[in-house]
């Protein structure tokens, strides 16, 4: 195992931004850049052992900044989606960003996907990126100090840790949002890959996006992943959740999630015979099918168009600091947040 430490680029003040390659024996390797400590590639071999960057995203650190649908980035400090743009905490309300349409917040506002990270590499497999979100911003409560260790292991598993503490009773809710082609970043449509959620329930939303409290069986619905199934099989079925939604986009609860490490999803690219495999300690994973993606210009001047990549984002509910049946984001001051996520790749036989 091996890191690298390169200059990616700067930020407009003039910061550098670095970037981090992970490398195993295999030839396996991560890329992680210290704007967002944002996953930047993944090159992967395929069947025939040739090797592609999975990942889309971007070349420069201004498209990151200008054009980015939160490719590749690390999302907080609540990830997805609060109704309203506010909640309560011990009956003190906070009105957080509304960043989408002027109604909800989405991703917190960026502030951690577009924040320039400090970063250390810990040894030969792992890099740690930290930074602290100040009491306010957005909103949200409380200085917020975070940090995310990227590992890469011999056996092509990419391991996310994530751990917050806020001196101020808040809402914590970290994930990642890497867009996965398996065929390559340039790979075309991913509704042929084969997916599989274990999850016998899902969260229903509303116009906006936001769960409307319902925890609902996928069973009979186009949100039966349980068996596998290509991802665009169902995607334009006729169902209120799709037309709200313009194609998966849509939080499903784990089963059996209990706080430990267990595997969520399994997919399959026919194509290259890549497999990805999730597994985390989260309750829920939001898959996103790259519904919004519009042809922005991302890696090597490649098109990314619509569902040419997809998104499995672990964490809690969308909307729980709202959603008092939903597990818990509440996090007392000084009370520590741990996540685990690992994304493991691997070939068909
Ligand atoms: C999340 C949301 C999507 C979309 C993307 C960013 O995954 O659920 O609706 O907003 O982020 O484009």
């Amino acid at each position: 195992m091996s890191v690298e430490k390169t200059v990616f680029g700067n930020m407009p003040d003039g910061r550098e931004v670095k970037k981090y390659t992970i490398s195993n024996e295999e030839g396996v390797s991560v890329g992680i850049i210290a704007l967002g400590a944002t996953l930047n590639s993944i090159e992967m071999y395929d069947k025939d052992d040739n090797f592609a960057d999975i990942l889309l995203g971007f070349d420069t650190v201004e498209d990151y900044l200008k054009l980015s649908d939160y490719q590749g980035a690390t999302v907080g400090p609540y990830a997805n989606r609060i109704g309203g743009g506010a909640f309560s905490i011990d009956g003190i309300k906070y009105d957080v960003i509304k960043n989408e349409k002027d109604i909800t917040c989405l991703h917190s506002g960026g502030e951690l996907s577009f924040a320039l990270w400090d970063s250390i590499i810990t040894d030969t497999s792992s890099v740690e990126f930290s930074y602290e979100s100040k009491d306010g911003v957005n909103g949200f409560p409380g200085n917020l100090k975070v940090k995310v260790v990227f590992s890469l292991s011999e056996e092509n598993e990419l391991r996310i840790e994530y751990s917050a503490v806020s001196d101020k009773k808040t809402v914590i809710n970290l994930t990642n949002h890497a867009y996965f082609n398996l065929s390559g970043y340039n790979g075309g449509s991913v509704l042929d890959n084969i997916l599989t959620i274990n999850a016998d329930s899902y969260t229903p939303v509303d116009a906006f996006s936001i769960p409307t409290g319902e925890i609902a069986a996928v069973e009979g619905t186009p949100f039966d992943f349980r068996s596998g199934k290509p991802i665009g099989q169902d995607i334009d079925a006729e169902n209120q959740q799709l037309v709200f939604t313009g194609g998966f986009d849509h939080n499903f609860c784990i089963t059996g999630a209990d706080g430990t490490l267990r595997e969520c999803a399994h997919v399959l690219d026919p194509k290259s015979g890549r497999i990805l495999k999730v597994a985390t300690t989260e309750p829920g994973v939001q898959l996103y099918a790259g519904n919004f993606l519009k042809g922005t210009t991302g890696k090597n001047g490649e098109p990314m168009n619509k569902r040419s990549g997809f998104c499995l984002e672990t964490q809690h509910f969308p909307d729980s600091p709202n959603k008092p049946d939903f597990p818990s984001t509440v996090y007392e001051s000084g009370k520590k947040y741990n996540s685990v996520t690992v994304y493991s790749f691997g070939v068909s036989e």
